[in-house]
């Protein structure tokens, strides 16, 4: 049987990038967004490209909760069957605490911490009644050390880990996999009105990383590997002084 694999945000950066990479290595795909003409024309750029790829498409909308059940159980009959659930849905809006922009950081952890806990639920409950199934949640190396202009974006990635972190003990020898991504600086529209962006990679490379990591079922990982597993570490340990520099 062909393994598959749904993706939510695969409307635009990661998601995208990584619907073209699963599709050439021969995975049926799920992508899933708001954005659905962008899904339909992605759907077509795949199939001209590898014109025997399964695609299924569908608007999902991850802070609309109580739909992403069905969501799912129409993409495991569209795609027969589901062995991963990319957890990638997100954004990135960036605002200081106490100016005013309080709707901006709830949304943000609406969307990145509550619409990902809610498509991990949704997932989790198929997954147990397959008997099997593998979870990513794509976090952030945001999630290390909260950041100036960030505390909203930093407590959603850091919150996320640490809720697929339990849920993997939770599932512990239920033939379930649980993987967290922590990337840094991966050129997409998220973050390219950022001026500086160190260590950043293109967006096919995340992909492909990312497409390693997760046919190796990997626990956890930066991506890429180096430098941010070192970095990541060295992030929990800088003063604040420095960090407040990192505005
Ligand atoms: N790029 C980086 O350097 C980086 C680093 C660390 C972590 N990340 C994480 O990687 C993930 C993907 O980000 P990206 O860089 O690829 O950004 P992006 O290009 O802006 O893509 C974000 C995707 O999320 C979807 N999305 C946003 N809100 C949604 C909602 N309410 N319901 C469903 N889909 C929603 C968007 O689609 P629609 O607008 O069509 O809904 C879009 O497809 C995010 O979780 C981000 O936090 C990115």
């Amino acid at each position: 049987m062909t393994d598959s694999i749904l993706i939510t945000g695969a409307s635009s950066g990661i998601g995208k990038a990584l619907a073209f990479e699963m599709a050439g290595r021969g995975y049926a795909l799920g992508l899933a967004a708001r954005r659905e003409d962008e899904l339909k024309q992605i759907q077509e750029q795949i199939l001209a490209r590898h014109p025997s790829a399964k695609i299924a498409v569908r608007h999902l909308d991850v802070t609309d909760y109580g739909t992403i059940p069905e969501v799912l159980s129409y993409f495991s009959h569209a795609m027969k069957h589901i062995d991963i659930v990319m957890v990638n849905a997100g954004i990135g809006l960036g605002e200081k605490v106490g100016h005013g922009k309080f709707d901006q950081a709830r949304k943000t952890i609406e969307t990145n911490m509550i619409g990902a806990m809610a498509t991990v639920d949704a997932a989790v409950a198929y997954f147990l009644r397959q008997g099997k199934g593998h979870v990513v949640g794509v976090s952030s190396v945001a999630a290390f050390r909260g950041m100036p202009g960030n505390a909203s974006y930093c407590a959603s990635k850091a919150g996320l880990a640490v809720y697929l972190e339990a849920l993997r003990a939770e599932v512990y020898k239920k033939g379930i996999h649980v993987t967290v991504l922590y990337p840094g600086y991966i050129d997409t529209p998220l973050n390219n009105m950022i001026h500086n962006r160190p260590f950043l990679i293109s967006v096919e490379k995340g992909a492909a990383i990312i497409a390693d990591l997760i046919e190796k079922k990997k626990k956890s990982s930066t991506v890429p590997v180096f430098p941010w597993n070192i970095m990541g570490r060295l992030l929990k340990i800088l003063p604040v002084s420095v960090i407040a520099k990192m505005a």
